[in-house]
């Protein structure tokens, strides 16, 4: 069988770009029925950059309340917060232990924070943490725990899953096979889904489009979306705007060539956010009302959690054991 693993992070509201670079690709693949799905709240990735413990709460309930909206069947699928996983801590100090100093000065998140601090003349570690520092190796865990052959993800993601692959390759050359290979899944049509300003659609930017707002308020993110000044009339370049780049994550292939067309024959902004809008209203529609219905239930949500984990550990703790017995730790 296929395992497909995947996370986010909670420390926000999920957006337009977890949607079509995460949760989406994943939930069509659990229903896939030679698959085996483990998804989760990686609620410990959180503390990398949130230490408000009300909006990581927040933020959790509102991502499980997304996955189970949009029809997860969280009887196929295992779904579990991170945190309730105690083994995936310790096999992130084993891993720790195998994961080269080297491999995680080239993290992208880590070379970001840095390169801003000189940016900005600080000191180069400047606020950086431990935690942000050994990201990819908690992620590594993550993945690895599970033994995940596949998984999706955003295109931001992709470096990481290489590195669990290199620890976990340089972990099996050592001691046994004891990990399974990971390899990243990304939507090419989708790879990196642009936020209102056009750069990439991201917490940290302050530029998403979260996914179940309120009908209203969702018209008018998407006509906040930035275009050029052409004119209605003017052609315009659909692979040059982020309209164009949301309508196709979320249309089929005839609806991707009528718009290619209405751009070539200049419709105008308006116009085309305005059937943006329609088209992806029409797609989490239904499911934002049950959004609504189960974040006024959080007593709801953490039983299916409370279960998730149980299924969870039921895999966790024996691949712990044999870890533990391959690096000759524990029991004599
Ligand atoms: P996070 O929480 O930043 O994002 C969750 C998922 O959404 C994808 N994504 C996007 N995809 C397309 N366009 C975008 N603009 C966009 N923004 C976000 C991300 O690529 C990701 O797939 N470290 C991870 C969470 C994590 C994880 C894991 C993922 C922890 N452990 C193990 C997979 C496997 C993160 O911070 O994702």
């Amino acid at each position: 069988v296929n395992r497909i693993l995947t996370g986010i992070t909670t420390t926000g509201t999920p957006h337009l770009g977890n949607y079509v670079g995460a949760i989406r690709p994943a939930i069509e693949a659990s229903r896939n029925s030679n698959s085996e799905s483990f998804y989760f709240l990686a609620d410990l990735h959180a503390l990398i950059k949130c230490h408000e413990p009300e909006l990581i709460r927040q933020s959790a309930r509102e991502i499980a309340a997304t996955w189970l909206a949009l029809g997860l069947d969280t009887d196929k699928a295992t779904f579990y917060r991170q945190s309730d996983i105690p083994e995936i801590t310790e096999l992130s100090w084993v891993l720790t232990c195998m994961a080269a100093k080297g491999l995680m000065n080239r993290a992208h998140a880590y070379k970001a924070a840095v390169a801003k601090n000189v940016e900005e003349g600080e000191d180069p570690d400047f606020g950086i943490t431990m935690g942000l520092y050994s990201y990819p190796v908690l992620m590594a865990a993550d993945i690895l725990m599970f033994n995940a052959n596949t998984v999706p993800v955003g295109k931001d993601q992709i470096q990481h899953v290489e590195m669990a692959r290199d620890i976990a390759a340089r972990f099996n050359h050592h001691f046994a096979e004891v990990f399974v290979l990971p390899e990243a899944q990304v939507d090419d049509n989708v790879a990196v889904l642009q936020g209102l300003d056009g750069r990439k659609m991201s917490k940290s930017y302050n530029n998403t489009i979260p996914l179940f707002l309120p009908e209203k308020q969702l018209k008018k993110h998407i006509n906040k979306i930035k275009t050029n000044l052409l004119e209605p009339g003017d052609p315009k370049d659909p692979d040059d705007s982020t309209v164009f780049q949301v309508w196709q994550a979320f249309a089929s292939e005839e609806k991707s060539v009528y718009m290619r067309e209405q751009f070539a024959q200049g419709i105008a902004w308006g116009e085309a956010k305005k059937q943006l809008f329609e088209l992806v209203n029409d797609e989490i529609g239904e499911a934002r009302e049950r959004y609504n219905t189960l974040l006024a239930d959080p007593d709801t949500i953490e039983d299916v959690l409370q279960n998730g984990a149980k299924k969870a550990r039921e895999i966790s703790a024996p691949m712990l054991e044999k870890v533990r017995s391959a690096i000759g730790i524990g029991r004599l």
